[in-house]
């Protein structure tokens, strides 16, 4: 599967041109599909992320927050399963020696890259996480892995979390953080790389009320990527046919994302039963349950997870929102992403780099960029600073013009209905508040 259309193709360039996405180690020609995120896209990742932390986090009384360590002992793998069946079938063409994913071939007897048929080699399974030491002594005692999701620190954390918080069921542990794994065919773009970050939650439940909980963590977090101002008409819900779901799985929907490749995965959203905190009672020996004090019972929570990834949900977000608009036989760019993702909010451009201007616009820049993340912006004519900007999707332009040495006010460009408002630097912040929230 290959991305390239010209939606790809301009938001692989717009992210090298503008430093949202840089492709790793460039100057030693690259490493193998790992990415930098630049000026530009270190604001928007990290906007995603915190998107997501307020609406999973920081609105409910439901659910808290954690930060586990990326380097687990291989008891954790064992247990949870990754060791046995986190794999991929990887096949290889005996033609041209290229490698691939048995299950992602369009057609199963034709080799992708050299186009030769029948010449594969017998598929051999390939544990995708990544192997190393902890410790200077390299023995069978210091094997580490890299997590390959980040779930796993939620469930042996659950009677640290359960202990410490005065949670009970129905409640959640929320994580966003860096995974790891050996992708043997990373691609289209950041979409599947071999380290990306999820965001994940982990809802604990009372085991009759597992299937309440998938269907409502299913419309959640559909309307969450609707909220955030993604096209409804570029999003579905899909259930997983049984032989899809994962080993830990009785059931899962995916939100699915129109990619110029056609439908793909953002999220899953999977009913775990309470596969990971029995396996990790029995193979650590601790007690991993809730007492309810109330009804006397004491119970294995089910668990139902919401699990997105941070890199894959903001190209998403890049391609639902790039538009190329034709302004009086003018064509713009402009990313029209919700005012939460966008990297900068708002733009402070003085009409002249003159010191009468730019000392206001200073002022005005000090009073916004204390509330919200702001750019200044002082070079070329003000037509073209519009168009930077909208290329990268600030909502608001602020200019501070000759005019607003005498009348203290300052013009506020929509980007999106590209109309101008006048509004007095004193209530700028406010103006800004109420679109803003
Ligand atoms: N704990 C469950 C879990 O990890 P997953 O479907 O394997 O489930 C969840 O991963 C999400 O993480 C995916 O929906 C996707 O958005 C993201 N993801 C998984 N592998 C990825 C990769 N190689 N590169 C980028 N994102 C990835």
């Amino acid at each position: 599967m290959s991305g390239t259309s010209p939606l790809f193709d301009n938001i692989v360039n717009l992210s090298k041109r503008r430093g949202i996405v840089f492709p790793s180690a460039e100057i030693y020609g690259g490493f193998r599909s790992t990415y930098d995120y630049g000026p530009i896209g270190v604001l928007m990742l990290r906007n995603v992320k915190d998107a997501w932390w307020r609406s999973m986090v920081q609105l409910r009384q439901d659910v808290v927050g954690l930060d586990a360590s990326i380097l687990s002992p291989p008891q954790v793998w064992e247990a949870s399963g990754h060791l046995k069946n986190f794999s991929d079938p990887l096949i290889d063409c005996k033609n041209c020696g290229s490698r691939h994913r048995e299950d992602k071939l369009d057609d199963p007897n034709t080799c992708p890259t050299c186009g030769t048929k029948g010449q594969f080699t017998e598929a051999r399974q390939f544990n995708l996480m990544f192997e190393t030491q902890a410790g200077p002594v390299k023995d069978s005692g210091s094997v580490a892995y890299l997590r390959p999701e980040t779930a796993q620190g939620m469930f042996i954390n659950f009677a640290n979390v359960l202990n410490t918080s005065r949670k009970k069921p129905p409640f959640g542990i929320a994580q966003i953080g860096k995974s790891f794994r050996n992708e043997i065919t990373p691609g289209n773009f950041v979409f599947r790389t071999r380290e990306f970050e999820q965001m994940e939650m982990e809802f604990f439940v009372p085991p009759e009320e597992a299937e309440k909980w998938y269907e409502y963590w299913c419309n959640e977090r559909f309307n969450w990527y609707i909220e955030h101002g993604m096209n409804k008409e570029n999003l579905k819900l899909r259930a997983h046919d049984s032989d899809e779901l994962s080993h830990y799985s009785s059931g899962t929907s995916d939100v699915e994302y129109k990619f110029p490749w056609g439908w793909d995965e953002l999220e899953g959203i999977a009913n775990r039963g309470d596969f990971d905190l029995t396996q990790h009672a029995n193979s650590s020996g601790n007690k991993l349950e809730y007492f309810d004090q109330a009804t006397g019972i004491r119970y294995t929570p089910h668990v139902i997870e919401p699990a997105a990834g941070a890199t894959r949900t903001m190209m998403a977000f890049l391609m639902d929102a790039y538009c190329e608009e034709d302004v009086d036989g003018d064509s713009r760019t402009v990313l029209k992403l919700h005012h939460r993702i966008a990297p900068y909010k708002v733009a402070v451009l003085p009409l002249s780099k003159k010191p009468e201007l730019s000392e206001p616009a200073q002022k005005v820049y000090e009073m916004i960029s204390a509330r919200w993340m702001t750019d200044y912006d002082e070079t070329q004519a003000i037509g073209k600073r519009y168009r930077r900007q909208d290329e990268i999707g600030t909502p608001f332009c602020v200019t501070v013009d000759f005019d607003t040495l005498e009348d203290s006010a300052v013009t506020v460009r929509d980007r999106d209905s590209m109309t101008q408002d006048r509004v007095s630097i004193d209530q700028v912040v406010n103006w800004l508040n109420d679109r803003l929230d």
